[in-house]
């Protein structure tokens, strides 16, 4: 299994077809455990499954699609050293932040994980569309402070039908994406070049 999403809901949803659309596999997981995702996973088709938490950490990369209230006990107690880690959270309480980003912040509460914010920038539903639209391709942004982790990243959204355009580390890239930002809610689509 390549992708495991934790967070079954809008955003989650929107993450496993954009992976399925790359060609991996998922893993949905929530806090009730799979058996109440089956009807989900059988609408998503060929590629998902569903699991625990735990198993939904286990895979290459892991996306964190929860409520920010709820992402410190979603994450807690888990092996995270060296696991990719998409933060996609969007809402949380700037009084949380103590003049981090929320991407920092949330990278504080998974020890060793590389972690790129993505996928926060779109609404659900126009995330989960196919990203080809007008003859172009949607544009999604990424950042992050590892290297490698945003190549896995930006290969899975790009195989997916999306442009990623990085926008640096967790410091300046995330305060670019996420809420309050300039790059929040911003949908573009990148058209080829004239000729
Ligand atoms: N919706 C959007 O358009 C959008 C856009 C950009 C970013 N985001 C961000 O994405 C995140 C999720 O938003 P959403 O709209 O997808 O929310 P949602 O529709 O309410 O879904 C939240 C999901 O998280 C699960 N969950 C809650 N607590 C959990 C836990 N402790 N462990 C595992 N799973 C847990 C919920 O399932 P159970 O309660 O059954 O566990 C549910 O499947 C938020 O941070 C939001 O800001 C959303």
């Amino acid at each position: 299994m390549d992708v495991g999403i934790i967070g079954a809901g809008r955003l989650g949803q929107a993450m496993a077809r954009t992976a399925l659309r790359a060609g991996r596999q998922i893993m949905m997981a929530n806090s009730r455990g799979p058996e109440s995702l089956a009807s989900l996973v059988s609408t998503l088709g060929e590629g998902a499954s569903a699991g625990t938490v735990d198993e939904a950490a286990g895979a290459d990369i892991v996306v964190i699609a929860v409520p920010w209230p709820r992402v410190g006990e979603a994450v807690e107690g888990l092996r995270w050293e060296g696991r990719i880690v998409i933060d996609a959270t969007n809402d949380f309480d700037p009084s949380d932040l103590n003049g981090w980003t929320s991407s920092q912040v949330l990278a504080d509460l998974v020890p060793g994980a590389r972690v790129v914010k993505a996928a926060n920038t779109l609404g659900a539903a126009v995330l989960g569309a196919d990203p080809h639209e007008g003859g172009g391709r949607r544009v999604i942004f990424l950042s992050g402070d590892d290297a490698e982790a945003k190549s896995e990243v930006t290969a899975l959204f790009e195989d997916a039908g999306f442009v990623a355009i990085d926008l640096g580390g967790l410091v300046t890239g995330g305060a670019m994406q996420q809420l309050g930002g300039p790059l929040a809610g911003v949908n573009l689509i990148q058209l080829p070049q004239a000729t």
